[in-house]
């Protein structure tokens, strides 16, 4: 059974803030089944970054069509959202300097106490000033991911629909998250691959503009074999290794394998963007 059950009470009956929500609850349940796989601590750093920022583009959206609609109330809804915010990205912070310094479960409970409270009191109080307000509807709808998550970086002539990328990740909690938010950031032609020979024969079968890697996997090779077997099949696609351990560029070095970046887990939302735009011919 999930985590964290998706009722029909929680429904607002406004499409867009009952789909981010979903997504919300679909990512406290990857993280709690990441908690209890026997993976990467990494992984679940990954999925609590997604966590922080789809809540940030998604409290964008909400305050966005708060303004529209003229809610009288949307100082104190904002103060709420910039609160839960505040204590999301110190808890993020924390997990990256110290991942087993902090109890999961109880990580979960928070989030997933809070989010639920705030739904049933203060999303509800929303809903009759939403409900078939279009201009309010199409405000939000108005707020970019890829832009809200990379301000002042300069990423906003990136064309991130014409990208494709393969992802090879044996984790399936974070291989779901980051086709989420590879699709939220604008990506439309996303494979995912949970092992090596099932990369291998998805890029030897299709151009993908960049193949991202994880270099630890259990079971089927690792990133290093992906990419000396891709390599040695011809496939010369930009490779971006995602670990969680720096040394191990070292090794692939030696070896001399043509790696265009590390990228070091958990990688935020706007790292991966940046990493992408860098590493995708214009
Ligand atoms: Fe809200
Ligand atoms: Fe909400």
């Amino acid at each position: 059974m999930a985590y964290v059950q998706w009722s029909s009470r929680f429904e607002l009956g406004v499409p867009f803030i009952d789909a981010d929500h979903k997504v919300l609850v679909g990512l406290l349940n990857r993280m709690h089944d990441a908690s209890r796989a026997s993976g990467d601590l990494t992984d679940l750093g990954g999925i609590l970054s997604a966590l922080v920022d789809y809540t940030r583009y998604h409290f964008a959206r909400e305050e966005r069509a708060q303004e529209s609609a003229g809610y009288p109330d949307i100082d104190e809804h904002r103060e709420q959202h910039a609160r839960l915010s505040i204590e999301a990205r110190r808890l993020f912070e924390a997990y990256r300097r110290d991942p087993g310094g902090i109890d999961i479960g109880d990580l979960l409970d928070f989030l997933s106490d809070w989010l639920m409270d705030h739904i049933l009191l203060h999303d509800m109080a929303i809903k009759p000033y939403l409900l078939a307000n279009l201009e309010a509807v199409t405000a939000a709808e108005g707020v970019d991911f890829a832009t809200l998550m990379n301000d002042g970086n300069n990423l906003e002539l990136v064309a991130w629909g014409n990208i494709s990328v393969l992802a090879i990740e044996d984790s399936r909690p974070f291989a779901h998250v980051l086709k989420a938010i590879l699709q939220v950031i604008g990506i439309k032609e996303i494979a995912v691959a949970e092992n090596t020979e099932e990369g291998l024969r998805l890029a030897q079968d299709q151009h993908y503009d960049l193949i991202l890697a994880d270099w630890r996997m259990e079971g089927g090779g690792d990133g290093l074999d992906f990419v000396h077997q891709a390599r040695a099949k011809g496939v010369t696609v930009p490779v971006v290794m995602l670990t969680g351990y720096v040394d191990e560029s070292l090794e692939a070095a030696r070896e001399g394998l043509a790696i265009s970046e590390w990228l070091q887990k958990p990688v935020t939302s706007a790292e991966l963007m940046a990493c992408i735009a860098r590493n995708v011919a214009a």
